[in-house]
Parts: C-alpha cells; sequence; structure tokens
C-alpha cells in the first residue's frame, strides 16, 4: 500500500479513508483494556499522528518492542478523535515493526534533553521535536529566499568553493591543499603552494560576493546562496567555521536601494516562514522564547530604523551603559553594542551605515569625507548583525588607492579590477548569514543548533 505523508493525514484526511503511514514512535501507552495508544511522527508535521492498536490487530504481538524510537509500519482506518489536540486519529488494521531501539539504549527518551548534549548526538537530534521543527523552518526560509529573488528577476549564480583570493581580507581562511604536509614537515622548513594542486596557495571561500560582482556588472541582479567557510577561532553561539549565506549583488544599486531590498527580503521570508510552519513556531513561542513571535511580527509590521554609525556611537556614548568593550568612534561594535541599539533603544532593526573605512574591506565605495565608507550593516533583536553590506566602489583608481592602503596587491585582483576597467557601473550588494537569520526566527540561544552540522573549533564530527 502507499505511504501517506502525516502531515497529509492530520489535514486532510476523512473518517473512513484507510492509509498506510511510516515513521518513528515517539512514545506508547498499554491500556487496561488490552490496547495500546502509539503517537508516531514521520518528519512531516510537528505533531504526530496518535494510533489505537487494538490486541488482535495483525502484527500485535510485536508491540512490546514498539518503543521509543523504533521505526514502524501501520496500516488503519481514518478516525474523527475523541481526544482534544488532534482532529483524526488512526485505528489499526496492521502493524509492522521495522527496526526496534532498545529501551536501555536509545539515547533519545522521553524526558527533555539538553541542547549541550544533542549536539554530542547530531545524528539523532533530528528525530527531536525542536531539531524537526528548526529542519523545517530552514527549509521553508530557504524556498522563501529563492522565491523572493526569482520573483524579481534576479539570476542563482553558483559561485565556487575553492578560492585563491580574501574577499573580506580578514585572512581567516582554511587551506585547500593536496601536498604532503607530513613528508614536508621531515624534510622542509618551507611550504613551497606553487607545487601544489592549483600551482598556488588555495582556500575555501568566506564569501561568493566578488564572483557575484562578475555576473551582476554583466547579466544584472543576481544571487548566490551557497556554504561559506571562516577559520575565525571565536567560540560565541553567533559564530559558526562553516555557514550559509545569501549575496545579492545589484547594478545600479545605491546604498539606499541596497537597504530597501534587504528590509523588503527580510520582512519576505520572515512572512513566508510564519505562513507555512504555524505548528513549529507556535512551538518555539512556547518552548523556545515567549517573545519571537512577538519580535517577529515588529520586523515584519514597522520600518527598520537607519542611522549613520557616528550617530550610533553617540548614542553609545550616552547611554550610561557599561560595556565590556568600551566604545569610541572608529571601533568596530561588538554584539553588546548591536544589541543595545536594537533591544534596548530602538526596541526595532536598526540599519547603520556609513562606517569608518578603517575597519570595513577593500570594496566597500569611499564616502567624500575620506573617512567612512558606503557600508551598511542591518542588526535585529536577540541576533546583532545579521546582514553586512556595501555599495561597491565602482572608480578604478580609488579601488586601486584603497587596495593599497588594505594591503592588497591590485594584480591579484586583476580580474576583479577589470570590471571597473571595462563598462563600470554603480553597484551593490549584501550578505545574509542564513543560521543567524534561523536563529532570529526559532529564537534558538546558539547558532550550533540552527545547522545540520555545526563546525566550530575542535569540533567537525557527523
Ligand atoms: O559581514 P560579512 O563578513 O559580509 C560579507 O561576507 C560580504 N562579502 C557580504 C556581501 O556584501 N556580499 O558576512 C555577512 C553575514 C554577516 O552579517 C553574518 O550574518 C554572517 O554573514 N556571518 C556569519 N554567520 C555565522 N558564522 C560566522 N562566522 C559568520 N560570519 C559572518
Ligand atoms: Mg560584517
Amino acid at each position: 500500500m502507499v505511504r501517506t505523508r502525516i502531515a497529509h493525514v492530520l489535514s486532510n484526511s476523512q473518517a473512513g479513508e484507510v492509509v498506510n503511514v511510516r515513521g518513528w514512535v515517539r512514545t506508547r501507552r498499554d491500556s487496561k483494556q488490552g490496547f495500546s495508544f502509539v503517537e508516531v511522527n514521520d518528519g512531516s508535521s510537528f505533531n504526530g499522528l496518535q494510533i489505537v492498536i487494538d490486541a488482535d490487530v495483525a502484527g500485535y504481538d510485536a508491540i512490546k518492542d514498539v518503543t521509543t524510537g523504533s521505526s514502524v509500519c501501520i496500516t488503519g482506518e481514518v478516525k474523527d478523535s475523541p481526544g482534544k489536540g488532534q482532529r483524526v486519529e488512526l485505528q489499526a488494521t496492521e502493524l509492522r515493526l521495522l527496526g526496534t531501539a532498545p529501551a536501555d539504549s536509545y539515547p533519545l527518551q522521553k524526558k527533555g534533553h539538553s541542547f549541550e548534549f544533542l549536539r554530542e548526538i547530531a545524528h539523532l537530534r533530528p528525530r527531536t521535536n525542536t531539531f524537526g521543527a528548526i529542519t523545517r523552518v530552514r527549509n521553508a526560509a530557504a524556498a522563501a529566499i529563492h522565491n523572493f529573488f526569482q520573483s524579481r528577476d534576479f539570476l542563482y549564480i553558483q559561485t565556487p568553493v575553492i578560492t585563491t583570493s580574501d574577499c573580506e581580507g580578514a585572512g581567516q581562511m582554511f587551506t585547500v591543499t593536496t601536498l604532503n604536509l607530513e613528508r614536508i614537515a621531515e624534510i622542509q622548513t618551507q611550504i613551497d603552494f606553487a607545487q601544489d594542486f592549483f600551482g598556488k596557495r588555495a582556500s575555501l571561500t568566506v564569501s561568493g560576493q566578488l564572483e557575484a560582482e562578475i555576473f551582476a556588472c554583466s547579466l544584472g541582479e543576481c544571487y548566490t546562496f551557497g556554504p561559506t567557510f571562516r577559520a575565525e577561532n571565536s567560540n560565541t553561539t553567533r559564530h559558526l567555521a562553516e555557514f550559509w549565506m545569501v549575496e545579492p549583488e545589484m547594478p545600479f544599486y545605491e546604498l539606499t536601494d541596497n537597504m530597501e531590498l534587504a528590509e523588503a527580503f527580510i520582512r519576505h521570508v520572515i512572512s513566508a516562514v510564519l505562513d507555512r510552519c504555524g505548528d513549529d513556531m507556535e512551538f518555539f513561542n512556547q518552548r523556545i522564547d515567549k517573545t519571537v513571535l512577538e519580535t517577529l511580527r515588529n520586523i515584519t509590521e514597522n520600518d527598520f530604523i537607519r542611522l549613520p554609525y557616528t550617530e550610533a556611537v553617540d548614542l553609545l556614548l550616552a547611554s550610561g551603559q557599561k560595556f565590556e568593550y568600551p566604545v569610541e568612534w572608529g571601533c568596530d561594535l561588538q554584539s553588546e553594542h548591536e544589541r543595545w541599539l536594537t533591544e534596548q533603544h530602538f526596541k526595532q532593526p536598526v540599519i547603520l551605515y556609513d562606517y569608518p573605512r578603517s575597519i570595513k574591506p577593500f570594496y566597500m565605495r569611499c564616502n567624500d569625507d575620506g573617512k567612512t565608507v558606503r557600508a551598511m550593516d542591518v542588526l535585529v533583536p536577540r541576533v546583532g548583525e545579521i546582514i553586512g553590506g556595501s555599495q561597491r566602489e565602482e572608480r578604478l583608481d580609488v579601488l586601486e588607492s584603497r587596495m593599497s592602503e588594505c594591503r592588497l596587491e591590485p594584480q591579484d585582483y586583476w580580474w576583479y579590477c577589470d570590471l571597473r576597467r571595462y563598462g563600470t557601473v554603480p553597484h551593490s550588494g549584501f550578505g545574509l548569514g542564513f543560521e543567524r537569520l534561523i536563529q532570529l526566527i526559532t529564537g534558538m540561544q546558539n547558532i550550533r543548533d540552527c545547522i545540520p552540522f555545526h563546525r566550530v573549533p575542535k569540533s567537525a564530527e557527523f
């Protein structure tokens, strides 16, 4: 018999219909009258299906092994449910136990587990309510991201994972090599990357922006959505060594156009997730963060604040707040500063712009004041920076002098400079950290729980 997904049974099946469902047992209760209640979840929805299995049902002799975590295939008739909380339930006519999960060793018993513990069993955590919900939200958000750009005629570009340029210039790249490092350690003191696979030092990309700019300056609006890698040794709740980034790049956009797009983009994705993942979002609001729905509604319903960096620094200085890192003009804002602005002061997302040029990468357009660049960061409550972007420097001479200022060799970026040499146009773009978006939407405290398999210092299991 063909399998029906449980989400479909719960929302569409009518009493009398015969269906077959397959999934993993969450709980079993045996009644004294000789029948059992089993709740089965197959990942298609937050809620599982309640199944009543009478003692005379074919396969009932296996019931004692139908424990939490075991897998089952059950056929039965849909009934209107007398219990509250679900519309329908299933009256089983056949039970097949597919795989057991012995209670004395299966790690996910009914009691709640800490997220720290679940990270150690990341191969089983998708079977929990929380990670099922996160996974569905991630999926809905990814689909909404593509929909947003596709409906605006942006081209989806696949940029390379292996690269020989450092977009952010922060030197936080993972080297990719086929050199025999053990052998080299024995016989040489220096590594000669000319002998390496690519003939020079190659790394995992920190951003697809530079390549996206090539396409934006040839074919128009485009975006990338792929994995990026940063070897920053920061053990925080907001940093991953491998994360997914969405990077749109638009010709003929100035900074304010960029801000408008970023704002519309965040709103669209949040609204789409709220629409599509109602039960999951209800769960996050009840069990993870009681303010998450309110925060998201506030974001979808109100305009973001726009504020120059310099004014933000003045506000922080005048706040009377004791920060761990002191603030002064020219400093990079820390998460505590970003959160004060968006959580305490404005209680709304804030777009900061015109940052000091000394703390931003070479590609951002220089302002006439000689001190700032056309950068923008979007800050949101609880997460801080969720988007970083800018208008790009499209003037070749200014770009080349900025590169020297940043100790980069223009000839290493000859192809990037060519975009300014031939048919240059003003253009802008930004990068959204996908896991930070998931953190915002779900209310999860730690970014390590917002990606299927987290890569952080000293941890790359699974
Ligand atoms: O601000 P970032 O470094 O900007 C760029 O990479 C630009 N090239 C983007 C562009 O203009 N096309 O990173 C963009 C976003 C950050 O705002 C943050 O949300 C996320 O990426 N991000 C991280 N997320 C998780 N772990 C990390 N280590 C992250 N580093 C940045
Ligand atoms: Mg940034």
